[in-house]
Order: C-alpha cells, then structure tokens, then sequence
C-alpha cells in the first residue's frame, strides 16, 4: 500500500508544474543555474503554502469603488530559522514573500566522537519566543538535525505548535523521526521520497542539495 504520511504533514498539491520543477533539480545532468532556479520555484510554492497555515482575524477593508470587502489580515509576526548550510538557500524565498523578515540561523553537524548531531551555533531574534518560525532545510532525511534544531528553538522558549518546518524532498524515515518527538509541529514538504540508502542520502533524491545549489563538493 502506498505511504500515508502522518496527518502533520502537509504535502503539496502535486501538481503538473511541481513535478516538472522536481523532475529538473533530481537530474543529475542539471547545471548549476537550472538546480537554482527550479529549487528557487518550489521553495516559493513552499514558504506561500507554509504561510496558509498561520493565524488569521477577519478584516474589512473599504474599496475605491467605496463598497466593503470582508478580508482577513495575517496575525502574528514569523521568523524564519535556516539550518545551515542548506538551508540558507530557502532564506531568499522567504524574503520574497515576507518583506524584512527576520532570519535566525543554527548550524548542526555531526559530532566525531558520538556521531550524534551537535549544536555549533545558534542565533536568533530576541523575541523569537513570541513568533510563529518556518524551519528551512530543503532535505528530511534521518531527521537527526532537524531534530536538533527543533529542540534548539524549544531551549529559546518557541511553542512547538509554532514551528512549521519546510523542505523540498522528504522520506518516511526522516518524517517518523520528528513527528514522534514534536507531534504538534506541522511538516511542509513538497515531495516525500521511498526511504534512506546505506549512505543515508533520500532514494531517489538529488543528492546534496547544499553542494549542488551554492557550487561546492
Ligand atoms: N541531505 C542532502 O543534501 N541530501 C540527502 O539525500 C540527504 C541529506
């Protein structure tokens, strides 16, 4: 039977321009400029998704044509919170659609001796408690630095019904992970892949992202 993803996940609507931009950036013939542009794309899809699931209190506002229009406005301030360094390519996105959004950053890597996640660095708003935080790293896939970084925004007193965590390209194993620790955190991902291969890279995946998308090995 196909995978049913646990109901804190949101999976985009996969549509027929979705899975073009996907299919592009899995190839692993696509230059540098391609990966790019078509990461960029579906990061926006992602973060305006991300966004729907945010608060919000009716509004009414007046028209020129001097009629009433029932709106609503958004509530609440964000942040965003890039586990770097990937997740730095998802930073633009946000700020395209969130002007002046304020961004934090945690950087997580393996530690030698335990092979553990550890935290090396973490820096935030100063009130990012009483913001609602779009989590950014386009890969899910052991979850183990996501997990990191969850618990790292919880120390700073964030509510994990605040979280929302983006990515491009998620698994079942990386969602089982988080979902078990943080079952009151939303997961936005715009793909969910068939598992982990023996190096733990997603099958069938893209790679590495970071590398494939600022250039490096
Ligand atoms: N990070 C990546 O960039 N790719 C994977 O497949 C897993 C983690």
């Amino acid at each position: 039977m196909a995978y049913q993803p646990p109901k804190q996940v949101i999976l985009l609507p996969q549509t027929q321009q979705l899975k073009a931009c996907t299919t592009i950036i899995r190839d692993k013939n696509t230059q540098r400029a391609d990966f790019i542009f078509y990461s960029d794309r579906i990061i926006r899809i992602l973060v305006e998704e991300g966004l729907n699931h945010l608060p919000v209190v009716e509004k009414t506002v007046v028209t020129p044509t001097g009629r009433e229009f029932q709106g609503i406005d958004f509530q609440g301030r964000i942040c965003g919170v890039s586990i770097m360094r990937a997740g730095e390519s998802m930073e633009q996105g946000l700020r395209e659609v969130c002007r002046s959004v304020r961004i934090g950053k945690i950087l997580i890597q393996r530690d030698e001796e335990t092979a553990l996640p550890k935290l090396y660095y973490a820096k935030f708003p100063p009130d990012i408690a009483s913001r609602y935080c779009l989590l950014l790293d386009p890969m899910l896939a052991t979850g183990g630095s996501a997990i990191k970084a969850i618990e790292t925004l919880l120390d700073y007193g964030v509510a994990e019904e605040r979280i929302l965590f983006l990515n491009l390209i998620s698994c079942p194993e990386g969602i089982a992970a988080v979902v078990a620790k943080f079952p009151l955190m939303k997961i936005v991902t715009a793909e969910i892949d068939a598992g982990l291969d023996e190096k733990l890279y997603i099958n069938p995946g893209l790679g590495d992202f970071g590398c494939r998308y600022f250039g490096t090995d």
